[in-house]
């Protein structure tokens, strides 16, 4: 059985590969098929095929933080984003970049996050939303929000027993397409997959009596 962090130390650049929370968004096989060589049993990422600037590149570029990089040339580890984001995959998860905690421990710096409500690794997402046929719109509606004073820090998750995430800390909701819907400093978002106001929570999931757990 693999180990649950997969770990390949390159000379200059170590990459760690999650399984668990990888949401097959392909982005690093599409990029850099040498350096993660897709369909192959045994060994499969290259750290040495690429430079410590593009494994950070393909790293900064999965959504679901599967991918994490450490440099050992003295470069520049990731840094937390300028502006804390949540963006709303269609038919899919809740991609949060941010400083994130989850329920109170540290869960670096992106995350994608279940909103089918079937993912058997919760709060994240494990691609269920594929097998469940899941459906729901990427691009929800805007709401009036102002600009936030800060827009950056620290974003706390709370997943709630059988309920919403609780989403504390600046936040701007943003659609697949890159609409900003909402500037938030506190938010509860849809887990179960059935709020009619998606992707905030509408206590239906008490109504369809959802299991967190
Ligand atoms: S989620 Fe990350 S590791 Fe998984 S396919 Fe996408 S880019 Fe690759
Ligand atoms: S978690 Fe889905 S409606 Fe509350």
């Amino acid at each position: 059985m693999k180990p649950k962090i997969e770990e390949v130390r390159g000379k200059k650049v170590t990459i760690r590969f999650e399984a668990a929370k990888c949401v097959h968004s392909r982005n690093c096989v599409l990029a850099r098929p040498d350096v993660f060589v897709p369909n192959v049993e045994g060994e499969w990422i290259y750290p040495d095929r690429a430079t410590p600037e593009e494994v950070a590149e393909l790293a900064h570029a999965c959504p679901s933080g599967a991918i994490q990089y450490e440099r050992l040339d003295g470069g520049p580890n990731e840094a937390p984003p300028r502006v804390n984001v949540v963006r709303i995959r269609e038919n899919g998860p809740l991609a949060l970049h941010a400083e994130v905690r989850i329920a109170g421990q540290d869960a670096g710096m992106r995350v994608t996050l279940c909103r089918c409500g079937a993912s058997a690794n919760k709060p994240y997402c494990d691609s269920s939303h594929v097998a469940k046929g899941f459906a729901a719109s990427g691009e929800a509606p805007t709401k009036e929000s102002s600009a936030l004073a800060v827009r950056n820090g620290p974003v706390n998750v709370t997943p709630t027993v059988d309920g919403p995430l609780k989403v504390q800390g600046p936040l701007e909701v943003v659609t697949g397409t890159g609409r900003t819907i909402l500037r938030t400093t506190e938010t509860y978002l849809c887990r179960c997959g059935a709020s009619s106001n998606k992707p905030y929570c509408d206590g239906t999931h008490k109504k369809i009596g959802f299991k967190s757990g």
